[in-house]
């Protein structure tokens, strides 16, 4: 199986997963990115066994209306029973790293009220450390050259992400080279400084269950 082969499989077995829990108003989030896409294309299936998504990007709810399935405002929903999304990398513990796609602010709100986080990966995304992927950190554009400088304190070396703008108008700086060995603490750390939306780090709220995609199949990992 290549890669994308394992992104199929781990969509369709997300799909699986929800399928039987499914209900006429159920309404699920659904991630941004090649493997959150696959699950959308798989998802179409169902598409009327439940009322619709919330989208974490303008590229998700362009592709989830592109098959017809309905796409809510957050604020019209008081409840998402399933979130469905990729990462760019995991560690033991369910913490992650997301936002290479720049899509994370989005992606950290609709997990967050999510009942339940399902993460997609292929095994190229399994660490045990976070952080050899560039952590992206959204950031207010007039905050920039700020949060640079305070980025440029900590280890690593903050890179400004040339020319992208995320779905909110703000800009991308990634910290690359850091070993993240308190991935909660330094999620907290980072969004305490002044002109962060958010950072990357998925550990306060983590994946609740991560399928991920092997040259053998679908493994299912849930915590102990
Ligand atoms: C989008 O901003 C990201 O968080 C994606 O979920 C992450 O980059 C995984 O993307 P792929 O599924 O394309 O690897």
């Amino acid at each position: 199986m290549n890669q994308d082969e394992m992104k199929r499989a781990v969509a369709i077995a997300a799909v699986d997963m929800i399928r039987p829990r499914l209900e006429k108003e159920t309404v699920i989030g659904v991630g941004t990115g090649s493997t959150a896409n696959f699950f959308i294309d798989a998802l179409a299936r169902c598409r009327d066994e439940f009322a619709g998504a919330v989208a974490s990007s303008e590229a998700t709810a362009a592709r989830l209306r592109q098959h017809d399935i309905e796409v809510f405002d957050l604020n019209s929903v008081s409840q998402l029973e399933f979130y469905i999304d990729g990462a760019d990398e995991f560690d033991p513990y369910f913490n992650l790293i997301k936002g290479g796609g720049a899509a994370l602010t989005r992606e950290k709100i609709v997990a967050a009220v999510a009942k339940t986080f399902i993460c997609i990966v292929d095994e190229s995304k399994q660490v045990d450390v976070l952080g050899s992927f560039p952590l992206p950190v959204e950031v207010i554009p007039m905050a920039r050259s700020y949060v640079g400088r305070q980025l440029a304190g900590l280890e690593g070396q903050p890179v400004y992400r040339d020319g992208v703008v995320t779905d909110n108008g703000n800009i991308i700086i990634d910290l690359h080279d850091v070993d993240i060995l308190d991935p909660k603490a330094f999620e907290r750390h980072l969004n305490n400084i002044v002109g962060v939306v958010t950072n990357g780090l998925f550990a306060n709220r983590g994946a609740d269950v991560i399928l991920m995609g092997t040259p053998q199949g679908v493994v299912t990992l849930k915590p102990d």
